[in-house]
């Protein structure tokens, strides 16, 4: 066979197998679970478009460009229902293929987002032919018997013609994607909760009410006697909001399903998140809260992830909240703010699959800049990340709630505490533009470790007897995997070495080598 001829053949064959293997979420022999894209963990650094702005690819098309130049890697874009089927089955996906090629021309994956029956709790997206006519597509309805702005969880009708729908969505997705891979994700609904009051109050969510708890939820609470929602759970608002979060949870599965059926890619679903000191019914209620995990977890297992959209305090927390066994963290919407930087490379340093300001497309400059520093850095650094592999990163990040941390990474102890608490700091004691102190480790040996971020001072530590001295700490980058350095650190940048440090009002990437002794 001719040369050029075999050429063809590899060619075609690596083609059909990149085909072959969809994007998905794997879990590997260490325990890390990442997202698998083209056969490699593929880290999202990302940004979600703000709501209307995927709703003409005119649109779309040179915030694309803008966000390909900041150096995300991947776009969060809305599909909304009302838009892809006008018309009851006449579906329009046109806008969608236009997108996910724009996306494609500027070298970016796409999370595509189904705004379906629910948009933050509200059923705003959903086509004219279904908010016209309730008595076909109820909703959910309130004290008094008032009807709200929401479709009911519990009518057939609503969650047939929404599966359908993406189902529909899913089949086109396939049909124009399905060999590049442009999309690698889908969210199915948004923010779903009921808003209103703590439960639906129509006569279908009355009577599932008063029938028994389904058992695949009752068995998550060993020793739970089996009865109706109050006997299972009590009396009061508690119980309804499970009640909701198990019914919005089936619903979703159903849409989601269905979809996957058609093409099977990673999907989850995001969770407005609830202030402390609130009761259900006083925030967002019955959406994939973590008090709520087990409802969901069982009632909806076609979703690969549950995840936060963190815009209220104690970043930390709410990662730990949502990052446990059998649910990787993806944070799908945050802050859009000076401090986004610092939050992408903490999540990812923790091991999140992927990190995405809100309304990204609107972000300040001195802000865009900063994270820009934060994704070209992380781009550096992920070869160093997948060759770590699990429990050899970690993300550092101080806040109000966490001034300082320990961490154990190997059989060293790593005490971490924020630049601002070293008395040689000044004078960049607050930095407009990088205010929050924090970044990741990665231990790339087992007495070496690279440190990005800002603001912060490492320690290290290993067991009683032993002293830990560093050996050398090195100023530089990563390029091509490998550790570039621009300068030795010495002195006063490591207190004599005592510490590394890295100062605030910069992105500084540090790597050091310690050594033992008795
Ligand atoms: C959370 C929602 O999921 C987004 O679509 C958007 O409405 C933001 N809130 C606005 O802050």
């Amino acid at each position: 066979m001719k040369a050029a001829a075999i050429a063809f053949l590899l060619l075609v064959s690596s083609a059909a197998s990149r085909a072959a293997e969809l994007p998905r979420v794997a879990t590997d022999a260490a325990g890390a679970t990442r997202l698998i894209v083209d056969g490699k963990p593929f880290t999202v650094l990302g940004g979600e478009l703000g709501n209307s702005n995927a709703s003409h690819v005119a649109v779309a098309k040179p915030l694309f460009a803008k966000l390909a130049a900041m150096k995300l890697n991947t776009v969060l874009v809305p599909v909304s229902w009302e838009l892809v089927e006008p018309v009851e089955e006449k579906y329009a996906f046109d806008l969608v293929g236009d997108l996910v090629r724009e996306a494609r021309r500027q070298k970016l994956h796409v999370v595509l987002l189904w705004f379906g029956s629910w948009k933050n709790g509200m059923s705003s997206y959903v086509p004219a032919w279904i908010k016209s006519n309730p008595e076909r597509f109820p909703r959910a309805e309130v004290a008094g018997g008032r009807r709200v702005e929401a479709l009911s969880a519990f009518a057939p009708t609503n969650v047939q013609a929404d599966a359908r729908a993406f189902r529909a969505l899913m089949r086109y997705l396939r049909s124009v994607d399905g060999h590049d891979h442009t999309v690698i994700m889908v969210q199915v609904e948004n923010e779903v909760a009921m808003i209103d009051e703590v439960a639906d109050r129509g006569a279908l969510a009355k009577a599932a009410f008063a029938s028994p708890v389904p058992k695949e939820l009752l068995a998550r609470f060993p020793g739970k006697a089996a009865g109706t929602w109050d006997q299972a759970f009590g009396r009061g608002p508690a119980a309804e909001e499970m009640f909701m979060a198990w019914h919005y949870a089936t619903y979703t599965e159903t849409v989601a399903r269905t979809g996957k059926a058609a093409y099977p890619l990673p999907m989850l679903t995001n969770a407005a998140l609830n202030r402390a000191g609130k009761k259900p019914g006083q925030y967002p209620s019955g959406g994939p809260l973590p008090h709520l995990f087990e409802a969901w977890k069982a009632g909806a297992p076609s979703l690969d992830l549950l995840a936060p959209d963190i815009y209220l305090p104690d970043f930390v927390t709410w990662c730990d909240r949502y990052q446990r066994p059998g649910n990787p963290l993806f944070i799908p919407e945050a802050k859009n703010d000076a401090d986004a930087a610092v939050h992408a490379l903490y999540a990812i340093g923790r091991g999140a699959l992927g990190f995405s300001p809100f309304a990204i497309e609107s972000a300040g400059d001195a802000d865009a800049a900063a994270l820009t520093k934060a994704y070209v850095a992380l781009t550096e650094l992920g070869p160093v990340l997948a060759a770590a592999g699990a429990g050899k990163t970690a993300g550092v990040l101080f806040e109000k709630e966490h001034p300082t941390a320990t961490l154990r990474l190997g059989d060293l102890v790593l005490g971490v505490s924020h630049d601002y608490t070293f008395e040689w700091a000044s004078p960049a004691r607050h930095d407009a533009v990088w205010p929050r102190g924090g970044g990741l480790i990665v231990q790339i040996a087992p007495d070496e470790f690279i440190v990005t971020g800002n603001g912060i001072i490492v320690t290290f530590a290993a067991a009683a007897g032993v002293t830990v001295g560093i050996e050398r700490i090195d100023e530089g980058r990563v390029t091509n995997g490998a550790f570039v350095v621009t300068r030795r650190l010495n002195g006063d940048e490591t207190h004599q070495g005592r510490h590394l440090r890295l100062p605030m009002g910069a992105l500084g990437v540090q790597r050091v080598k310690l050594y033992r002794f008795k």
